[in-house]
């Protein structure tokens, strides 16, 4: 099974083999060549539309976005602690974007505490739901960035609960959201109902966002989104096999992986014994960033060291590597209730039944927030914009360096042009048969 450009190997590849790869891709691509020129010509015309069409960020907007990287942080970490959890998928920015809609509701120290966990105590409310509202429509536009991402986010309130029209309207201005009633007490039929928006709003994608309802008697947000990274350059679709994922030292997990050389944003940070890639979305608005320790091991001590300092250091540092990919093609669905943790971020009073105040939802001091699910999806998939195959004729990818992602790691999708961070998370295990360890 030596023969052919898209041979199987189930150890990683050594550089020898990597670049026995992207010889073969090279053949490969020879008679493609005139196909791919056109395709070349006919993207470079239309990023060079979407580049005229750019828009310059508000003020606001842009503080909530460099904001939004230190809530990913805070949240990420708080997250981490808890016991039990494993995969971990959040978006900042749509959280911040729940938090505005808290702030929309609210009134007074339930309202103000929004701004302390935004770091936006200067933002004036009107600005700051419209710089929420557009730092979200740049970050997910399908048009200027090739994305799939789906956002779905409903307020549901319990039955007794009338919602108040000028909150209704603001609410789908700036948060695209809508509210339904819903009589909690019947648990069943809620779920159902909950978790049946959740899918149907993201095709399918979020099948699951809520096992139980603890509290029957407050209001609750749910967001539910389906994100694929659109890569920047494509991986061939042929370059996909079967590999094991090594949860820990003791469970694997047999999953597909996709596998290309390239060129790619590297580093090697051999002090904390892991390296970082850089791999750009799209239209390079963004990249998704993996951090990976250098051996199988749980990620408490690289989530010891992850801050935001160490994190922009880190960034600055990478620098464009021939690097021998292979990455985990799956899916990874997570639901989280972010109630106590946007709790420990300061977000002590909305909550709280006794305290809260969300008399601009519902006209009366009758509410209070009981909890925020977030529910994603992420597909990564061998899909992208073409590959540029002149590299492959060229000596660039000579001796690449090996990425290797087959145990835990953590993730980000870093958005160039805003400075915001559209996800974190944490992939330990994904989903898959265990596999035995015999080979
Ligand atoms: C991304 O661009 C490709 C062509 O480059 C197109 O086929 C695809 O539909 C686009 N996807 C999205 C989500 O815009
Ligand atoms: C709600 O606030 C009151 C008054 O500050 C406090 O005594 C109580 O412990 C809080 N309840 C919760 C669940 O945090
Ligand atoms: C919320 O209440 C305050 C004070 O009553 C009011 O000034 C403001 O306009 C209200 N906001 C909304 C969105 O209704
Ligand atoms: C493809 O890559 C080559 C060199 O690596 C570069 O000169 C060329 O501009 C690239 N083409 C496109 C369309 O990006």
């Amino acid at each position: 099974n030596h023969e052919g450009p898209f041979r199987v190997t189930l150890r990683p590849m050594d550089s020898l083999e990597a670049i026995n790869l992207s010889l073969s891709l090279n053949r490969f691509f020879t008679m493609w060549q005139n196909v791919v020129a056109l395709a070349l010509l006919a993207t470079a015309a239309s990023a060079a539309t979407a580049a005229s069409a750019d828009k310059v960020l508000s003020q606001h907007a842009t503080t909530l976005a460099d904001n939004s990287a230190n809530l990913a942080l805070s949240l990420y970490q708080d997250m981490a602690k808890e016991k039990n959890v494993e995969n971990i998928l959040i978006s900042p920015v749509v959280v911040a974007s729940s938090l505005g809609l808290v702030a929309l509701g609210g009134k007074a120290t339930t309202a103000t505490q929004v701004k302390t966990v935004l770091n936006a105590a200067k933002v004036p409310d009107e600005k700051l739901h419209s710089g929420l509202a557009e730092l979200l429509t740049e970050v997910s536009d399908p048009k200027t960035r090739n994305v799939t991402w789906k956002i779905s986010n409903r307020l549901y309130g319990p039955s007794t609960v009338n919602f108040v029209d000028a909150f209704v309207k603001s609410s789908k201005k700036h948060y695209n959201c809508d509210q339904s009633k819903i009589n909690f007490k019947d648990k069943k039929s809620s779920l159902n109902a909950i978790n049946e928006w959740a899918a149907k709003s993201t095709d399918g994608k979020v099948p699951e966002v809520i096992k139980d309802i603890e509290k029957t008697d407050g209001a609750m947000i749910i967001n539910a989104m389906f994100f694929k990274p659109h890569w920047d350059e494509e991986f061939h679709h042929k370059m996909v096999d079967n590999r094991g994922f090594m949860a820990s030292h003791s469970y694997t997990v047999s999953i597909e992986m996709m596998h290309r050389t390239g060129l790619y944003d590297f580093y090697d940070d051999a002090t904390n014994k892991l390296s970082i890639l850089g791999m750009p979305l799209a239209h390079k608005k963004s990249s998704l960033v993996f951090i990976m320790p250098h051996q199988v091991e749980n990620l408490d001590r690289v989530e010891k060291v992850l801050n935001k300092k160490q994190l922009d250091i880190w960034l600055s540092k990478l620098q464009q590597t021939a690097v021998a990919l292979s990455l985990p093609k799956v899916s990874m669905e997570v639901s989280h209730n972010l109630q106590k943790h946007l709790e420990k971020l300061g977000l002590t009073e909305a909550g709280n039944k006794s305290k809260a105040d969300l008399s601009n939802m519902s006209g009366k001091k009758d509410l209070y927030l009981s909890s925020v699910f977030h529910a994603a999806t992420m597909e990564l998939s061998t899909e992208g914009n073409e590959m540029n195959t002149t590299i492959f004729s060229s000596d660039k990818l000579k001796s690449p360096k090996l990425f290797y992602v087959d145990h835990p790691f953590i993730f980000l999708v870093k958005d160039q042009k805003t400075n915001s961070i559209l996800f974190i998370g944490r992939m330990v295990r994904p989903k898959g048969e265990k596999m035995r360890d015999e080979l």
